[in-house]
């Protein structure tokens, strides 16, 4: 699938975390063309400065599955995407730093002081990352039937879905806006750029160059 001359592509997360990625692609200088920084523009390709390579804009989770099947040569990803999927086509060398957030185990609060996470042995719960919530709980024998969600996953409690969640924390208003409290914490989330093993066994320079020039960006020099 993967073609030696063709361009490279680099697949970035729309919505709120482009705006932490933008600084870093200046930074390792990539200059995307106009139109990209605009969510009203509908095209979903856009050229750079560099005219070997292009860059797409595509859900989060969908970065992740446009790498591991080479659609796209490297990718800006976060760990809790790389966790759910686990593409063994995926090598994600660089941690990025960016939207650093956290998955968490929430519930509504007034059930805080009469739940016992230690008692639990089976439970249900309403989330965007079925495999990694299973696999975290099973990791202590409890068995979580996961009802999988795609957003707004609070309001699966109050409407009678369930009465946990598995969700990406950040400043902590949502939850609170909704009547939840995290009970635990299951992974400390961040972005890395996320590499297609195939591309980089076929195009070593180019994508060793842009693993240095990340790494470069991260650790404030100008590689
Ligand atoms: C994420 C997450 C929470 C919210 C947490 O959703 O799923 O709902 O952010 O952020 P906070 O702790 O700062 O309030 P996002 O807004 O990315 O949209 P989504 O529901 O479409 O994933």
């Amino acid at each position: 699938m993967l073609r030696v001359n063709e361009k490279l592509v680099l697949a970035l997360p729309k919505g709120r975390i482009l705006n932490e990625v933008m600084p870093v692609l200046r930074d390792v200088g990539i200059e995307p063309e106009a139109g990209f920084e605009d969510s009203d523009d509908r095209r979903l390709r856009f050229a750079t400065n560099l005219p070997e390579l292009d860059i797409i804009r595509i859900r989060s989770f969908d970065v992740a599955t446009f790498v591991a099947f080479g659609g796209a040569h490297l990718g800006v990803c976060g760990n809790d995407v790389l966790l759910e999927f686990d593409y063994p086509e995926i090598y994600a060398p660089v941690d990025l730093g960016l939207g650093r957030c956290r998955l968490v185990v929430a519930e509504p609060e007034d059930m805080i002081g009469s739940d016992d996470p230690a008692t639990w042995s089976s439970l249900r719960v309403a989330t965007k990352y079925p495999t990694l919530t299973q696999a975290h709980f099973a990791g202590r024998g409890v068995q979580a039937e996961c009802i999988k969600l795609n957003g707004a996953m609070e309001l699966a409690p109050q409407l009678g879905l369930c009465r946990r969640i598995v969700d990406l924390v950040s400043t902590g208003n949502t939850l609170k806006a909704n009547g939840l409290v995290e009970i635990e914490q299951i992974a400390a989330i961040t972005s890395r750029l996320a590499v297609n093993r195939a591309a980089w066994k076929t195009r070593p320079d180019e994508i060793g160059h842009w693993i240095t020039k990340f790494r470069g960006a991260v650790d404030g020099d100008a590689a």
